[in-house]
């Protein structure tokens, strides 16, 4: 007997399971929480802006009804701030699935640093989750998993690992290309060593496609504002359908660690979340030993699995 398809509209329930979602408060994040939270998880919003994320748990609880939320304090461009934000997911007790989804999405024209002083763009999308992810790591339940926000940018972006950190050149496109090559990465080392080390807990990666504000549901409160993204293309997908594959990764216990989830239509921008498959340099394993050590190094958290 073949399993049926996954259906997006009708997932299975998720009563009982509590999972961390990062940038929660907004844009795929915010769609991201609700699908999961009316499929009956608690979900955990770990967001800079208290008011943000409570203005996304009210907007959840009014068009889902009553459900599970709660809030962590969490800036991904500070160390210290995410030292905080894991020790909050800490005294949790335990939990099943990390969705580590913000990002900086409209990097700068000019080079910025996180508070210590990384490359913003790389030191927020990759950097702040490594850590956050070592941290928590040993709370993450058997059986659970960390979900990766991977990009098609990555594809796009010719990687020099050289220069993760874009200290010889910056390019907006560039930084934000090679956050998602380390985030693509990241995904796959810490697969390889969940399965090196017979852990039952597992890693995957999904990306949204081309998820544009233009074509998302309006939301009081979380999207009332104009499209922060230019959108050039004539695609009709919002941020509610750009959370599916990221929402297939995080429930669908039938894909084994290492799977990778994007949409199926449109030259893969838009649609139902299918597997795909990765650009060879973000998956390769010496890319991902290097940078699995420069990031300990880098944010001083040893990543134990
Ligand atoms: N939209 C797309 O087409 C697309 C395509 C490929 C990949 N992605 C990836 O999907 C994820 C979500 O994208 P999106 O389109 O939903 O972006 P978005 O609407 O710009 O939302 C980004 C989220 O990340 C949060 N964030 C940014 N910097 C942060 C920090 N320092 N600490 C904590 N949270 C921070 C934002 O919080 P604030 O509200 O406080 O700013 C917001 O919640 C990103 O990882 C992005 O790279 C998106």
């Amino acid at each position: 007997m073949t399993a049926a398809p996954w259906n997006p509209l009708s997932l299975p329930s998720q009563k009982g399971r509590t999972i961390v979602v990062t940038g929660g408060n907004a844009g795929i994040g915010y769609f991201i929480v609700e699908q999961l939270a009316q499929a009956g998880a608690r979900v955990i919003i770990a967001s800079r802006s208290e008011q943000k994320a409570r203005a996304a748990m009210d907007a959840v609880t009014q068009r889902v009804g009553a459900v599970d939320l709660d809030f962590v304090p969490l800036d991904l461009s500070s160390l210290d701030s995410v030292r905080e934000g894991a020790a909050r997911v800490n005294a949790l007790g335990g939990f099943d699935v990390l969705i580590n989804n913000a990002g900086i999405t409209g990097p700068g024209k000019e080079r910025q640093t996180t508070a210590e002083g990384h490359e913003l763009v790389v030191g927020t999308n990759f950097l702040g989750h490594f850590a956050l992810t070592a941290l928590v790591f040993p709370g993450i339940r058997p059986g659970g998993r960390v979900v990766g926000l991977g990009s098609l940018s990555a594809g796009s972006t010719e990687l020099e690992a050289d220069d993760l950190y874009s200290e010889r050149e910056y390019k907006p496109s560039r930084a934000y290309g090679f956050s998602k090559h380390a985030v693509h990465g990241l995904a796959f080392e810490l697969d390889r060593r969940l399965r090196a080390a017979g852990d039952s807990r597992a890693s995957l990666l999904a990306h949204p496609g081309w998820a544009s504000d233009k074509f998302t549901p309006r939301v009081p409160g979380i999207n009332d504002r104009p499209s922060r993204i230019p959108n050039p293309l004539p695609m009709p997908q919002g941020k509610d359908r750009g959370a599916w594959p990221i929402v297939r990764a995080a429930t669908d216990l039938a894909a084994a660690s290492g799977t990778f989830f994007g949409p199926d239509g449109m030259g893969a921008l838009a649609g139902n979340p299918v597997v795909v498959t990765p650009p060879e340099s973000s998956a390769d394993s010496a890319f991902g030993a290097v940078l699995w050590d420069d990031a300990e190094r880098r944010s001083g958290v040893t990543f134990r699995v």
